[in-house]
């Protein structure tokens, strides 16, 4: 496994004599790790891996469980997660939870596409989870702002229920059609929340 190695270095640095703050050092070091695909200022690297800096805690514990659990099956993040304790995974949680959440500043979607969006968004009821300005709370995830392609491919995971994780999701997203989530996602990704974190 490809990041077997960097883990077990810095597991073996952590742990050096007179090391101070060693466990501080050695979460710092693991997050190091994320920012090779989430970015190094937490915007991530690629147009599909989503923002985990601001996510919401809860959420962020939930998804690395089920990463490691495999009732979420991503061939990256359950590499990356094989290594991880408890612990790690709550000091993880916190780390990410607490910086800002990068503005993208992606731009809203044409007024057609806007307009389909909120129609199922409303029909469905989205807010009711994910709350008014879709800032979620606790284990139910921010979606303002997130990227609009990794959206999208996480909507049609849950669709197609390759995304596993939650079946409750899975079952809101086929009460939608698959043309529909490319607007919804283009939708929520020009969103911003007045008063969070960014
Ligand atoms: C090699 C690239 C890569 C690395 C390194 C990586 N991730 Fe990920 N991560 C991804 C991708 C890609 C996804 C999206 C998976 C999917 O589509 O289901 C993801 C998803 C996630 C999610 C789910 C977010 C959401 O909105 O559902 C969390 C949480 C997460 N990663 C945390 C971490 C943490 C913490 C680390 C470091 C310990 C890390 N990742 C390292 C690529 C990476
Ligand atoms: C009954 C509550 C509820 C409703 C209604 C709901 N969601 Fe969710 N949603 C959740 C929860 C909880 C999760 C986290 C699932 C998990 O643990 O992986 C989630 C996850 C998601 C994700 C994944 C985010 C990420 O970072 O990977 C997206 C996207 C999403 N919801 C979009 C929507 C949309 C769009 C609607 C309306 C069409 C909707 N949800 C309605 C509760 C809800």
């Amino acid at each position: 496994m490809r990041y077997g190695k960097i883990f077990a270095g810095l597991f073996m640095a952590a742990a050096l004599p007179g090391a101070n703050s060693a466990v501080a050092d050695s979460i710092d070091d693991k997050a190091q790790v994320c920012a090779g695909c989430h970015g190094e200022k937490g915007i991530p690297q690629e147009k599909t891996t989503p923002i985990i800096w601001g996510q919401n805690e809860g959420y962020i514990l939930v998804e690395l469980r089920d990463f490691k659990s495999g009732a979420r099956k991503n061939d990256i993040m359950s590499g990356i997660v094989a290594d991880l304790s408890k612990k790690d995974m709550l000091d993880l949680a916190a780390h990410f939870a607490g910086l800002k959440w990068p503005d993208l500043q992606q731009a809203s979607p044409p007024r057609p596409v806007m307009k389909q969006a909120l129609t199922v968004i409303g029909s469905i009821g989205c807010t009711s989870c994910h709350l008014d300005q879709y800032q979620g709370n606790s284990t139910t995830p921010r979606l303002a702002g997130q990227q609009s392609e990794y959206l999208q491919k996480t909507m049609t995971d849950f669709r197609d229920r390759s995304r596993a994780n939650n079946p409750g999701m899975s079952d809101l997203m086929n009460a939608a059609q698959p043309a529909d989530l490319g607007p919804i996602a283009q939708y929520l990704a020009s969103l911003t929340v007045v008063g969070g974190n960014q």
